[in-house]
């Protein structure tokens, strides 16, 4: 790699890892993962997110060595509506099956030779009975067994442990307060344990490939209300994808943020998804309608970074970072993982109960699906609550984007006295005014 690009590279990659830094994520992988040739390449990422300052809990599953072993030992496996059903007989097979995939993680992660990307790592990997468990019961007439589902997460010592440095590792077990063990999808427990610790991301590795539309595009975010149509519409999703985005769902609609799902098929998908803008697999948010946040002081860069280019081309009124300094208070912002894509501001004439909205900017990556929509209602509403009753606007070359948001056209007389006099008749701004 030449070294130019190198800088460029690590420049780019550093916002997000200040931004990921003291973060709690939950990562989901399946038994296929840990029986993969490749499965040392996933542990250093993580073992490098780790370092990284990121608080991990894996949750790992072990599907495909339960089977296994169940039918190296002549036993016939019983699913009902995709739920395995364990006989009292089959749950020390999937105990073993379970304790050696736990093993091989713990071993892997245990890794440190002098050449390979763990040395130095020393990784502490914590397990413990976290999970509680409770039967699936009697369901139209199938007892599922000792198949259960997660009735409790423990999350302070989740927590004391992460605190510590330490790696959290959940197996798909828990233990009942019967001291009965139950075999638990690790969907369920990774869903729990992401919605107990209200974890930042809940990082979901699947063995299938990226999630694409009906042009065969590939699919990079989706809201909860997009991936139920998805659920109930698309004949062509895979058992996995469709209970990994089931599971997305779930964790989005019980706080989670943000769900990813990775495509382990992609080399290094953890770490670009993570560490680059964009990523490379499909993000499940609610966070394009209510991820708007109050900007501060140290947004100021962020913001500077995003409007320079429409300044450079005239588009927007240039700012000098002093006065955006004093300014930036009047700022909302919409972030992606860390980067500032979105901006608005208000500035308040209280006397005249007017506002003015300026500044409205964003990201040319990222246009075209509602964001500005977003800002604009999220400013409306602070003005509302500051009593303003309209929203002036000046604008050179977005006249009929707020025309087409109830915005009507006004006259420079119009505007507050304040900002009447400072009218540049040169940029020859029109003036569109919003009653609220
Ligand atoms: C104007 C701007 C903020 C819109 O951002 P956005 O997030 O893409 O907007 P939304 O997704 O909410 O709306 C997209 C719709 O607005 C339309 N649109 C985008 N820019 C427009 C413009 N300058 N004039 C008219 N319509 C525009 C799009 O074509 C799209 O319409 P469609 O869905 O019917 O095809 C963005 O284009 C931008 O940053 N422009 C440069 C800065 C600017 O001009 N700011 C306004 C001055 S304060």
């Amino acid at each position: 790699m030449d070294s130019e690009y190198f800088v460029t590279w690590f420049r780019q990659a550093s916002p997000y890892i200040n931004a990921h830094r003291g973060k709690t994520v939950v990562v989901l992988f399946g038994g296929e993962a840990v029986e993969a040739d490749n499965f040392s390449s996933l542990v250093h990422d993580l073992a490098l997110m780790h370092s990284l300052g990121i608080h991990l809990v894996l949750v790992h599953g072990a599907r495909t060595q339960i089977e296994e072993q169940l039918r190296k030992m002549g036993r016939e496996l019983h699913y009902v509506k995709g739920l395995r059903v364990t006989e009292a007989e089959d749950l020390p097979v999937v105990e073993q099956a379970i304790g050696r995939v736990r093993i091989c993680v713990e071993a892997c992660l245990s890794m440190g030779l002098a050449n390979s990307p763990m040395h130095g790592a020393r990784l502490r990997v914590v397990s413990g009975n976290v999970v509680t468990a409770r039967p699936l019961g009697v369901h139209h007439g199938i007892d599922y067994g000792f198949t259960g589902e997660v009735r409790k997460i423990d999350k302070r010592a989740i927590r004391m442990w992460l605190d510590q440095d330490a790696i959290v590792l959940l197996s798909p077990l828990g233990y009942s307060p019967t001291g009965e063990v139950f075999n638990l999808s690790a969907e369920d427990v990774a869903t729990n344990a992401a919605m107990a610790l209200q974890a930042d991301k809940l990082l979901v590795v699947s063995e299938s490939q990226r999630l694409r539309d009906a042009r065969e595009q590939v699919i990079s975010k989706l809201d909860p209300g997009d991936v139920e149509q998805l659920l109930n519409t698309s004949d062509t999703l895979s058992g996995e994808l469709a209970r990994h985005l089931r599971l997305a769902l779930r964790a989005c609609q019980s706080g989670v943020r943000r769900v990813h799902l990775i495509s382990r098929q992609i080399e290094g998908a953890l770490l670009l998804e993570l560490f680059t803008r964009d990523g490379v697999g499909t993000l499940v948010t609610n966070d394009i309608y209510e991820g708007s946040k109050p900007a501060t002081i140290d947004d100021v860069g962020g913001v500077l970074e995003l409007i320079k280019p429409l300044e450079d081309d005239g588009t927007l009124v240039r700012r000098s970072r002093e006065l955006l300094e004093t300014e930036i208070d009047r700022f909302m912002l919409l972030e992606r993982d860390g980067a500032i894509i979105g901006c608005a501001a208000l500035y308040p004439f209280p006397e005249e109960r007017l506002g003015e909205l300026a500044c409205v900017a964003v990201h040319l990556d990222y246009r075209n699906s509602g964001r500005a929509g977003a800002l604009l209602l999220s400013i409306e509403h602070q003005a509302r609550t500051q009593g303003l009753q309209r929203l002036f606007v000046l604008t050179t070359q977005a006249a009929h984007w707020f025309q087409e948001r109830g915005f009507e056209p006004a006259r420079v007389d119009d505007l507050p006295i304040k900002k009447r006099m400072l009218y540049n008749w040169q940029r020859r701004s029109k003036v569109f005014i919003k009653t609220l």
